[in-house]
């Protein structure tokens, strides 16, 4: 039988942290789906269209990586894609709780679907979307933290807001 994964999650954007992840989990598994949310925030820094082709270009060389988008329940969109394993990230303590409840509520809507945690390398742990857009729009350097067309696309994006 072979495992398909799939990698829920907002990617606004998409940070080495996730990247990490995202790689752990094509060598762990034969395929991976990383599932963008449709709508997750009222107002996104990056479009839909945008996340899925950055997704697409960073992970071009990886044929198992695949990059699709979602709405709905994360079961409901599991179960259609007959895949059997959600991935998550956990980088603290901290995110333990939350994910914690996300994986009862979700094997209790689907008890067929395993939620699976990984860690992502030490030095990504502190990272999150939401950070990386703070230290950004203050100027702070986010070099080494996202890959580098998330950070062209963010310099491209302050350029045309100046
Ligand atoms: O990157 P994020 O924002 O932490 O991802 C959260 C995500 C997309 C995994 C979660 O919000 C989700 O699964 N949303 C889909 C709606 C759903 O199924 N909600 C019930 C989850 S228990």
């Amino acid at each position: 039988m072979s495992t398909l994964a799939v990698y829920p999650g907002s990617f606004d954007p998409l940070t080495n942290g996730h990247v990490d992840i995202i790689e752990r989990g094509a060598r762990l598994f034969d395929r991976i789906i990383v599932a963008i949310l449709v709508n997750a925030e009222k107002s996104p820094l990056f479009t839909m269209a945008e996340r899925v082709e950055i997704a697409r270009k960073v992970f071009t060389d990886h044929p198992n990586v695949e990059v699709d988008t979602f709405e709905g329940l994360l079961v409901d969109y599991v179960a259609k894609r007959q895949a059997n394993v959600i991935v998550r990230g956990l980088r603290a303590v901290s995110d333990f709780e939350y994910e914690f409840q996300m994986a009862l509520m979700n094997r209790r809507l689907n008890s067929k679907i395993e939620t699976v945690f990984m860690m992502p390398a030490e030095q990504y742990s502190y990272i999150s979307s939401r950070l990386i857009k703070e230290v950004f729009a203050l100027g702070g350097r986010v070099h080494g933290l996202v890959p580098e067309l998330v950070e062209t696309r963010l310099r491209e994006k302050r350029a045309v807001r100046m």
